[in-house]
């Protein structure tokens, strides 16, 4: 099994890439993010763990997010391969990954923290169908989300004084795992301070 990583700062963009590239490689999206969301909204004992953590703009245990992977990893659409989406975000993460999976690609979305906070603060999804949009820069249709069932749904931790967290936990905790990656010769950067289309067009040249 060989696997990509969508790798950059909280809202960088990665998850609305990764709708982009499983559309064109059929690689299922493995986000972290999601699963942490969906056991905290079940009020599993992993929901209930992480929940404070991603309050506070801080990372998950290592352990805990081990263990949602490796469950993942067992499903039938993951035997030929993912796209892990905010993961792995420490280097204990890394080098539990590299025990269980080839990763072929690190796919780093770049954008300023200055754009960030505009990013995370507008960021809208479809409670529904689960598309991602933003209130100036990826406005729902006029003819209304494509699902035809349009929930407004806004994340608990979109919120100034989190994102501040998040983005130093990440400049502290997961930016190094860039030279990891680097020194692997699998990174690969693209400038993600541009419009969606043009951001997805090397994402994909990338991969081609
Ligand atoms: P997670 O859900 O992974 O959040 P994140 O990494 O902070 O990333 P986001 O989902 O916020 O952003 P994104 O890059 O997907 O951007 P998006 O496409 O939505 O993690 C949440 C929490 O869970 C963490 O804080 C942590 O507590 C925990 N956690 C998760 N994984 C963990 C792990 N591995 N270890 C430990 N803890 C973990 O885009 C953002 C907005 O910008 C949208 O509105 C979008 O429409 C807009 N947009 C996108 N691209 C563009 C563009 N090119 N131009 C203009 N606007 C754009």
């Amino acid at each position: 099994m060989s696997s990509i990583v969508l790798f950059g700062p909280p809202g960088a963009g990665k998850g609305t890439q990764a709708a982009r590239i499983t559309e064109s490689t059929g690689l299922p999206q493995v986000s972290t993010g999601d699963m942490l969301r969906a056991a905290v909204k079940a009020g599993t004992p992993v929901g209930l763990e992480a929940k404070g953590f991603m309050e506070r703009g801080e990372l998950v245990p290592d352990a805990v997010i081990l263990g949602l992977i490796e469950e993942r990893l067992t499903h039938d659409d993951a035997q030929n391969g993912v796209m892990f989406d905010g993961f792995p975000r420490t280097v204990p993460q890394a080098e539990a990954l590299a025990q269980i999976t080839t990763i072929t690609h690190v796919l780093a979305i770049e954008v300023p923290d200055e754009r960030i906070v505009e990013r995370i603060c507008g960021r809208l999804s479809c409670g529904n169908c689960g598309t991602v949009y933003h209130d100036a820069f990826n406005p729902v249709p006029v003819a209304g989300c494509p699902c035809g069932a349009f929930e407004p749904k806004r994340r608990a931790d979109d919120n100034e004084s989190t994102v501040n967290n998040r983005l130093s936990t990440y400049h502290e905790q997961t930016a190094p795992l860039a030279t990891w990656y680097r020194d692997l010769g699998i990174f690969h950067a693209v400038n993600g301070d541009r419009d969606i289309d043009a951001v997805a067009e090397d994402l994909l040249a990338v991969l081609a």
